[in-house]
Parts: structure tokens; sequence; C-alpha cells
């Protein structure tokens, strides 16, 4: 298994490109089941993650094709891809494929809504809460869909003649039960209204790709989402948006080491209160013409709090990597955690480190200290595991962060996008 080994101290001091968004392009992949035409998307990034859901695809009977290699060192690295499914040749998404990452769930929508059968193993996924899938359940029957669990699967049928269109308020926000009912309300008879729908960014680019496939969905980025529905939908030609939570990270490793990094093509619009938080901890941050850039020369860390929240709250997606951050400062701040209730695991592993947390209930306190010393330390999740890559870059000495495959599942080649700005970050293969 590799492992990341970081010699900390250096500023960082240069460009990073930001890739493609993972948690948008997983979507927009499973939108090329709604119809037989081709979907073209453009900066999919080169992830564990996506490689997997190809994988999955596959086995509906997707066809998929890869072009576009970067040209230029300075150019991003996701790639242009071909979706076509002429037709789905099977129906059943297997445990096997599945249990590895919980957004492959997510083809139950259009399964659904263009077979009128479905049978999908239930989900696994990073180890942060016990993420069930009671949303989606309830609203597909919304739609007039049976739902039954069985052996582990979910056996979902439309009613004959398809999935109705129906009003439904989820009792929580959730993301991926709102991409769900956006790809199965796009093919249901009549118009379908969702209230309390998430507002995330990626919500607005598969609605945005969807219209463009030729549904009629109006309302993205609100919490209601009106879908009237079309019969079929066509191929279409659609740019994966940037990846906030990339573009996050690697702000908050400026942010802590210290330095000058212009982040290119993404957009400050993404997560204006990640970046407030940021700017509040004593980082410069500017927009410019095609990306943000973010500064940091001397000066104390300052502790702020914050609280994670659906979007346009503090991403929890971004809650490890800033209390990486807040393990620097110069006082006392606290994190509070309300979407996931096991996602804290970071917290003893930058104490390894030296950091100071304590944990009651959902809230850490962080007492910052002066200075991190670099330790053998274990990546438990996803974005966990990048919080300690950023804590290794800010530690005396060297930090060897093992179970890196979770950082390959969403940070595309991220030792050579640090290394490019003067960090000193290495895999190592056992
Ligand atoms: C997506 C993101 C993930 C991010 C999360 C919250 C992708 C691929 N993943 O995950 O990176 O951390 O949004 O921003 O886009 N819930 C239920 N019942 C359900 C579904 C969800 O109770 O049927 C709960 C979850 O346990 C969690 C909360 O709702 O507490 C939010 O989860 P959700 O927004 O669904 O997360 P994902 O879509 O899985």
């Amino acid at each position: 298994m590799d492992r990341i080994r970081i010699i900390g101290g250096n500023e960082l001091k240069g460009v990073i490109p930001i890739s493609g968004a993972k948690n948008a392009a997983l979507p927009l992949m499973i939108a090329s089941l709604m119809t037989s035409d081709t979907l073209t998307l453009e900066n999919v990034p080169h992830l564990a993650d996506v490689e997997q859901l190809i994988r999955i695809l596959g086995n509906h009977g997707v066809d998929i094709s890869v072009n576009g290699r970067r040209e230029r060192q300075d150019e991003g690295y996701s790639r242009t891809v071909h979706f076509t499914c002429r037709t789905i040749v099977d129906t059943t998404a297997p445990y096997e494929l599945v249990s590895k990452m919980r957004a492959s769930f997510w083809v139950i929508g259009p399964l659904l809504a263009r077979e009128g059968h479905a049978r999908v193993s239930l989900p696994g996924g990073c180890a942060i809460g016990t993420r069930p899938v009671d949303l989606f359940i309830e609203g597909l029957t919304a739609l007039g869909a049976t739902m039954e669990i069985d052996g582990g699967y979910i056996n979902a049928t439309a009613p004959k003649g398809g999935l109705i269109g129906a009003r439904y308020t989820f009792p929580k926000v959730s993301v991926g039960a709102t991409h769900v009912m956006l790809m199965a309300g796009a093919l249901a008879r009549g118009t379908t209204v969702i209230g309390n729908a998430a507002r995330e960014p990626e919500v607005v680019d598969l609605a945005n790709c969807l219209n463009a496939m030729g549904a009629k969905i109006s309302g993205a980025g609100t919490s209601t989402i009106t879908i009237e529905g079309v019969t079929s939908l066509s191929g279409a030609r659609h740019r994966v948006l940037p990846d906030r939570i990339e573009t996050g990270t690697y702000a908050m490793a400026v942010a802590m080491t210290g330095g000058d990094v212009t982040l290119e093509g993404t957009d400050a619009a993404l997560l204006e209160t990640a970046l407030e938080a940021i700017r509040r901890s004593g980082a410069e941050i500017t927009s410019t013409p095609t990306g943000i850039r973010v500064v940091r020369n001397g000066g104390v860390i300052k502790p702020v709090d914050i609280v994670t929240d659906p979007f346009p709250g503090f991403p929890t997606d971004l809650q490890a990597q800033f209390m990486a951050l807040m393990t620097r400062s110069s006082g006392v701040s606290h994190i509070t955690e309300t979407i996931f209730e096991n996602r804290f695991m970071h917290v003893q592993e930058l104490a390894r480190l030296g950091a100071k947390i304590s944990l009651n209930g959902q809230t850490a306190k962080i007492e910052g200290v002066q200075r991190l010393r670099g330790a053998p330390v274990m990546a438990t999740d996803l974005r966990a595991s990048v919080s300690l890559v950023i804590a290794g870059l800010a530690a005396e000495g060297e930090t060897m962060v093992s179970r890196v495959y979770h950082l390959d599942r969403g940070f595309e080649r991220l030792e050579e996008k640090l290394n490019r700005c003067g960090a000193v970050v290495e895999r190592v293969s056992d």
C-alpha cells in the first residue's frame, strides 16, 4: 500500500491548477444512463472514484471513451470523456461495485426512470457516519415507485407507464437524494416539485447538464426545484465545474504554511463561506480573472470558530482541513460538525503531530500550539486524509501518511501540485 512522505516547513509559492469537481462529475456521469445519445463531459478529474464509477456504468451498458491529454505543464489535468448508453443491458447494480462508493447508489434514479425498474445494492463509502438511504426511498415513493429492501438490495419498480411527477419536501437536506430526484423527475410524467432541496453548486451543475439534454428544470440553487417531466433526453456537451473542496483545501494549506499561491481555473463564488473563514484566520484572498490568489506573509494564524452546514454554509468536506489550520492558531477555536455524526476521526491523528484538541459531542475545541512535529499518521477517510497532509506541510520534520488510497479517491495529482509550489511530498510504495 502506498504512503505519502512529507518533509514540512516550506512555504508554498506558485500556481496550482484546480481540477474538475469529483462531486459534480459523479452525478453527471450517472446522468449518461438517461439517454441513448452521447453525453460528453469536459474537465472530468482522473480519480479512483471516477474510475470506479466508469466500471459501474460499463456494467449497465455505457460505452466510455476518453480523450484529452494535457499538452502544457500549466494546464489542468482533467479529461474529456464520452459516455454512450444505447441500451441499458443490466438494471442491477451489484454489491461488489456499489459497496466501494456511496455515490454509485445514485444510479437508482436513471435506471428507474428509463427502464421502470432497478435493483441496487445498499451503498458503502467513507466511514463517516451511518449515512442511511431513507430520503431516497421516500422521494422515489412519492413519484409512485414501489421500493422494497431485499437481501441488502433495494428493488425499485415504477408504475406502469413510468414515474409520476409529485410534490415532495425533504425532511433533511441531502445532496445525493436531490440529485436522484432531479434525474427521476426529469423523465416522470407531469410536474415534480422538490422542497428543501440541496443548494450545492454540484446540484446546479447537474440541473444545467440535464437541461442541456432537454430536461425542464428550474430553481436549482434554491431550496425549491421544479421539474416538468419530458419523455426522453438527448445527448449534450457539458463542462464539469471546478472542485470547490480541492480549492478550499489548497487555500487552507497556504494559510497554514504561509506563502503566495494562485489557484487556477476555480471560482471564489463556489466557496465564499469557507474563504471568509480563511480570511478571518489572517490570509489574504483575492479573485483573479482565472481563479483566486491566497497569500499569508508571516503574522499569526487567528482562531476562528466554524459550524458546518449545507451550502451556502461551511462545507463539511472542508471541516478536517480547517481543523488542521486551527491547530496552529494563536488561541482557542471551536469547530461544530452538523452533517455527519462521526466525522472527527482525524482528531486523534492530528494529536500525533502535537495538536491539542478535545471533543465534546459534535464540537471540537482546538487550542492552538506553537509548532507541530512530524509523525507517522493514518488516513481514515477522504477529507480527513488531506487534513493530515496539510498539517504535515506545516509540521517540523517528517510526516508519513499511510492508507493514501483514501486521498486517491478525491485529489488529483496531489504530490505533483504541491511539489510544484515548493513542498516536499513524495509517494512511497511498499
Ligand atoms: C455528498 C458529498 C459528500 C458531502 C455530503 C454533504 C458526493 C459524491 N458526496 O454526499 O462529499 O460530504 O454530500 O455535503 O457528492 N441522509 C439521511 N438519509 C438519506 C440520505 C442522507 O439521513 O437518505 C443524511 C446523511 O447521513 C447525512 C446528511 O443526510 O447526515 C447529508 O448527507 P448527503 O447530503 O446525502 O450526503 P451525500 O450526498 O452522500
